[in-house]
Order: C-alpha cells, then structure tokens, then sequence
C-alpha cells in the first residue's frame, strides 16, 4: 500500500515515520522537506503533488496546533485545521484512496460522568476546538473513506509539548506548579502512531465510509499527577539530574488564552473492538517516551 504522510515533520508525523510498517510504501511530506514538499496552504501544489503520488492512502498529520494562537488568527486555524482534510478528503473520495486524519479531544466540552465516546455530542470551547470540529464535519460531508482519529493531550522527547517543557525546566532545578483540575489521558506520539498503523493495516481495506475512532492513553489523570509521575520516572532513569517538587494549582491560576475543557477522557473501547489491539497504559507509555529521551524520532 502506498501512503503519503503530510505533515512528517510534526510531533506525530515524525514517529509515524519511525514505526511504518515493512508492507508499507511510505512517501513523505512537510512544507519544505520530505520525498514531496509542499505548502498546503498552496492548493495548486498539493493537488499537483497528490495526483502525482496517487496514494492508496493519506495520511494527514499537518495541522494548525497553536491553540493560544488560534484565538488570534482565526483564519489560519479554520485553513488548516477544516480546509485542508476537507480537500485531502474530497481527494480520496474521487480516488477511492482511504484518509486518516487527526482531530482533539477539545471538540468536547462538559463532563459525561464517564470517558468520551465518539458519538457523544461535541460542544468546543476554543477557536481550535471549533477548527478541528469543522474539519471532522467537512470530511464526513465528503463521504470518504476515512478514518478521524480522535486523541488528547500528545507528548513526546521532541521539543515543543508539555513532556519536553516541564521536564526542562525540571533538569534545570526549577520546581514546578502544575494545574490539577484538568484531568485527560496524556498520550505518547510513539503509541499514538503505532496505533494508528494498526487501524491502517487492519481496516482500512474494508472502510467504506467517514469513522471516528478514539487513540488515547489507556487511563485518566491530572496534568499535575503526570508531571509528578514524569519527574518521579525521569529522574529514577538519569532523564533529569534530580526530583524537583511539582506543586498543583487550579486552571484560574495559570491564565490562557483559549478556554481549555477540564475532563479530556477519551474511550477508547471503539479502537480495541476494532482492531484487538490494547491500547498502553499512561505510566508504560511514559516509560517508553523516557527511554528514547536521547535520540528521539528526527
Ligand atoms: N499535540 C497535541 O496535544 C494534540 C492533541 C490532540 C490532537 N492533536 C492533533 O494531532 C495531530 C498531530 O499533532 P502534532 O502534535 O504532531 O502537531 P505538530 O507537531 O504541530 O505538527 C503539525 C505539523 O503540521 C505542519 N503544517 C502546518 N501548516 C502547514 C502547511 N501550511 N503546510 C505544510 N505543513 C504544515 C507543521 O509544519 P511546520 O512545522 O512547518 O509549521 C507541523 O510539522 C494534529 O491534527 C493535532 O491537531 C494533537
């Protein structure tokens, strides 16, 4: 199977492109590097470059990820974020091609009084939210043969995400205060793309329509119980030179810019029904990003 993978410089394009399967023909893409550069604000190139490639399937880890940001640039989120899957979409539909593309957990907002299923009703509460949700109803609209993949709270040794940050400053020496009342399921890059090759090889070939599936760490806790679990397994491993105290505080404490949900459980159940597949546990799974701390997927 021939697959394009856009956005294969990100966080998680980056460890799809470690963990791609043997029967794979992986074709890769970033703005300015990969088999196939491309701008995907650019849609002359990108529909150049797809009919080119002529993949069996795509996909889609590019996306407008600065939730902040989004709040002030509006237009670049809803062009990333709802344009480009709704036209990679609207690609594969006219090609029998299969899409995978990735949307968050901040499509929700409220508490269940259990984990998110993937028809529960979404109710975003951010600019960034709103984008990843117009996306997912552009491709449903489309009628493709794709997969949403669903997930929350991504980490990973790479630079730029909640892992790297707290851990940095933590082999600094610097103490930390952590909010404790957004609980969500963190979830690692390198699980998260595993998995995702997984849904590929096993039903992509019988999809015939738009599925959302939930990828999440397997179990729920507070950014403040994650960040004392990292510290306490980095510096137990050498990551960090010592434990440094993680203190919690609430979301009113640490002001920004875009409203973030406080419950981001995901259930996951769809995924282990269809697959078979056991999604990692956070603590493993955290273990597992540590031990690559060193060399990451570059
Ligand atoms: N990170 C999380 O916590 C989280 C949580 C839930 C869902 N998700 C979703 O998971 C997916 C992967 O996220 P991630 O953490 O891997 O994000 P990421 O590291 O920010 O990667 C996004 C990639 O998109 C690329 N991109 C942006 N605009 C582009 C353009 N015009 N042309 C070509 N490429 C462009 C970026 O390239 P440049 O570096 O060149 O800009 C970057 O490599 C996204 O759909 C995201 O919404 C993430």
């Amino acid at each position: 199977m021939r697959v394009l993978l856009i956005g294969a410089d990100g966080q998680l394009g980056r460890h799809l492109r470690a963990c791609a399967p043997d029967g794979i023909e992986l074709i890769t893409s970033s703005r300015q590097a990969g088999d196939q550069p491309c701008d995907l604000c650019d849609e002359h190139a990108w529909r150049t470059m797809l009919d080119r490639v002529r993949p069996d399937a795509i996909v889609n880890a590019a996306a407008w990820t600065a939730v902040d940001g989004a709040e002030d640039e509006p237009d670049l989120a809803f062009q990333l974020n709802r344009d480009v899957p709704a036209r990679l979409a609207g690609w594969c539909s006219e090609h029998d091609a299969v899409l995978l593309t990735y949307s968050t957990d901040y499509v929700f907002g409220g508490h269940p009084q259990r984990a998110w299923r993937e028809d529960d009703p979404t109710r975003p509460d951010s600019v960034y939210g709103h984008s990843k949700l117009a996306g997912e109803q552009a491709v449903t609209a489309s009628h493709a043969r794709a997969f949403v993949v669903r997930t929350a709270w991504v980490y990973s040794a790479l630079a730029g995400n909640f892992l790297s940050a707290i851990l940095g400053r933590a082999a600094r020496g610097e103490n930390l205060r952590v909010v404790s009342d957004q609980i969500g399921s963190p979830t690692w890059a390198g699980e998260l793309a595993r998995a995702s090759w997984v849904l590929i090889e096993k039903r992509a070939a019988e999809l015939q329509r738009v599925e959302t599936v939930h990828i999440a760490g397997n179990g729920a806790m507070s950014w403040h119980e994650f960040a004392q679990q990292a510290v306490a397994q980095a510096a137990a491993t050498g990551v960090i030179g010592r434990e440094v105290e993680v203190a919690p505080i609430a979301s009113a404490d640490w002001p920004q810019k875009a409203q973030r949900p406080a419950w981001s459980v995901l259930d996951c159940s769809r995924y282990l029904q269809w697959t078979g597949d056991e999604l990692m546990d956070i603590e493993t799974s955290l273990t597992g990003c540590l031990a690559q701390w060193a060399s990451p997927p570059c």
